[in-house]
């Protein structure tokens, strides 16, 4: 909105003092890097740092071209958690909200399995935080915040890492009082609590005064604290778009009132990297008692400059940034894991000032993947580090360099975030492969099956190998998140019969089996092979759902491809939530995802994915008798 763009209360500032900014004490080149930062004759806060080839720069002696794991060894150990505190500088906490902003993504509804599982594979992943949701928007998000804390923030492992378990909340005492009450079964439990601060949310949508927010902020911190909890990170929303000395003040009161974290969030994602970092450094330096807390980045991505945000966050002392697997969240999303933690990985020695964060980056490839299919948001090619394409080298000149050596065109390798690639086309596996080799492919690839899930995926992977010359890494990854990354099963499709083409209408059977066994055949007409066959499922499972979204891709190249389908559903008049910063009850939608050779057979695939998504919402459980689920249908 241009309106917005050209808001005038932005003020300058002061520009911080270098030797206000806490630089760690690794790295020269980066104190240089600050100092140009703050010059203000400084355009762009991601200019080349000076000097990195002059001999204060251990790099100089040998070229750096690959920043793969094994050319950066990083510390091993993580710094002990103390909520206000880290003892290493350099070390920067990894906050995720997948399940909290994340969800917030239209469509991305996940069910408390699902959350659970993507907070079991956060854990593996090695994140500090894991903002497991905002408990008082649904009854739903409360039992699956409190599942997540008993068990994923139970899970100590070998070397004493658990992850913190966060609930977010408004600044009330029911959704704090609720927050908690989720998320203190864990062993480090953390509620987030946030009000707005900028002059456009205390006008419009707070009807508040600066002081009225002041006393609220100081007061729910206080309460957070008197209930127990000694970890409480506190946010001014839209700190991006928020006077200086309001932040400083408001601040300065929720750290008298035990404040653990502050959390600055560029809520509309309206900053530009320079500008954010003077944010964070002003607020160093000016903020009472800052010292005594943690400070934290939560960038959104409006203008597609989240990653670059959070980064310069960390530069000027964020030593907690918030992220999303896939930078999935509100609106353009958020800054993404994979891409904050490789580059700090990549460059942060570098030219990062040595900052490094306790990720196990070869967990990022399945992540992401599960996330993908879990919230139905497919993951653009060109997306860097996890999308399709990014270790892919079309062009001929690119081949040939990456041939003669891969640091001529790659600069991590995928292996470091856990996808194996045998050779350049992936291609692995064919019809005479057998059981033995498609585990170990599936687990060089990130999936450690259950021994039927490894059955089911074999049938199938046999069934796909006699139509299919070779099966590559992307088909098997297809075929095994569409058995595994999958809602507890109500419907499961047993057949599916269509005719189709100019000569009639399309006409589709389909045979369905219930949670009990039951088999269930109905046949319909449509418009189109896949209208016929969602036809027929509906005469099945009687459930009022309107279709909102509809999408197809093929997995691989060329006729024999795996196609992949998603589709939105939402079901009038049910399923909702509140919004955590409008407040307002937002109707929830459901994805899903099915694969296949067959694009009708994916496509129904996905339709009863949905549904079977939508009814574990609605019921909790599978249906005893379909029967009865007839009295709600339209
Ligand atoms: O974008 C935002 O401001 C948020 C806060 C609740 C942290 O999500």
């Amino acid at each position: 909105m241009a309106t917005v763009c050209t808001h005038p209360k932005i003020l300058p500032t002061p520009a911080a003092t270098v030797s206000s900014i806490n630089i760690p004490k690794s790295s020269q080149s980066q104190l240089l890097f600050r100092s140009h930062l703050h010059n203000p004759k400084t355009p762009n806060f991601l200019v080349s740092p000076p000097n990195l080839h002059t001999t204060s720069n251990p790099h100089h002696l040998k070229p750096h071209i690959l920043c793969s794991q094994t050319d950066n060894p990083k510390p091993t150990r993580r710094p002990d958690y103390i909520p206000n505190r880290i003892s290493d500088p350099n070390y920067v906490r990894i906050f995720d909200t997948t399940l909290r902003d994340g969800e917030q993504s239209p469509g991305a509804s996940l069910t408390s399995k699902e959350k659970l599982d993507i907070a079991r594979q956060l854990a593996k992943l090695g994140v500090d935080i894991i903002e497991a949701g905002f408990p008082a928007s649904s009854k739903d998000d409360a039992e699956a915040v409190k599942m997540i804390a008993k068990e994923v923030g139970n899970a100590v492992d070998k070397d004493g890492y658990v992850p913190v378990i966060c609930g977010l909340s408004r600044c009330n005492k029911n959704d704090i009082q609720t927050a908690w009450d989720a998320v203190k079964y864990a062993k480090r439990p953390r509620i987030h609590t946030f009000i707005a601060t900028s002059p456009i949310h205390l006008e419009y949508k707070l009807r508040k005064s600066k002081e009225q927010v002041i006393e609220i902020a100081r007061n729910m911190v206080k309460f957070a604290r008197e209930l127990g909890c000694d970890d409480v990170e506190f946010s001014p929303e839209d700190a991006g778009r928020s006077e200086r000395e309001f932040l400083y003040q408001i601040l300065g009161e929720v750290i008298k009132a035990g404040a653990t974290t502050l959390n600055i969030p560029d809520t509309v994602g309206y900053n530009v990297p320079e500008e954010y970092s003077q944010l964070i450094a002003d607020i160093k330096s000016n903020t009472p008692g800052i010292d005594n807390v943690i400070i934290s980045t939560h960038c959104q991505n409006d203008l597609g400059l989240s990653t670059a945000n959070t980064l310069a966050g960390a530069c000027a002392g964020a030593r907690q940034l918030e992220v999303t697997i896939n930078g999935i969240g509100e609106r353009a999303g958020n800054a993404s894991l994979e891409e904050v933690v490789l580059t700090l990985n990549c460059r942060g020695e570098q030219v990062l000032g040595g900052l490094y964060t306790g990720i196990n980056t070869k967990h990022i490839y399945v992540t992401s993947k599960m996330v993908e299919e879990y919230t139905g948001l497919h993951v653009q090619p060109h997306k860097a580090i996890v999308g399709a394409n990014a270790f892919a080298h079309e062009s001929g000149i690119h081949q040939d360099g990456m041939l003669k050596h891969k640091g001529t065109y790659e600069i991590i390798s995928p292996e470091d975030i856990g996808y194996e690639r045998s050779n350049e086309a992936g291609i692995v596996l064919g019809k005479l492969s057998g059981r033995h080799a498609l585990r170990n492919r599936l687990a060089e690839l990130g999936y450690e099956l259950e021994n039927d899930q490894l059955a089911t995926i074999f049938e199938r992977f046999k069934a796909v190998a006699e139509q299919k010359k070779s099966i590559t890494d992307a088909d098997l990854g297809a075929l095994v998140r569409d058995e595994v990354f999958q809602p507890e099963v109500v419907w499961k499709l047993h057949d599916l019969q269509v005719t189709c083409g100019t000569l009639g209408l399309s006409t589709a059977t389909v045979k369905l089996i219930d949670a009990d066994g039951r088999e269930h055949v109905a046949c319909s007409i449509g418009t189109g092979p896949v209208d016929s066959a969602y036809k027929a499922v509906d005469l099945i499972v009687k459930e009022p759902v309107t279709l909102v979204e509809y999408s197809m891709n093929a997995v691989t190249e060329g006729i024999d491809a795996i196609a992949t389908t998603r589709v939105v559903i939402r079901l009038e008049n049910s399923h909702t939530v509140t919004h955590a910063q409008t407040g307002e009850s937002v109707q929830r939608t459901f994805s899903g995802i099915g694969a296949g050779m067959d694009i009708v057979v994916s496509s129904v695939k996905a339709y009863i994915g949905a549904l079977n998504k939508m009814i574990g919402f609605k019921e909790r459980s599978p249906p005893k008798f379909p029967a009865e689920r007839n009295k709600v249908s339209a």
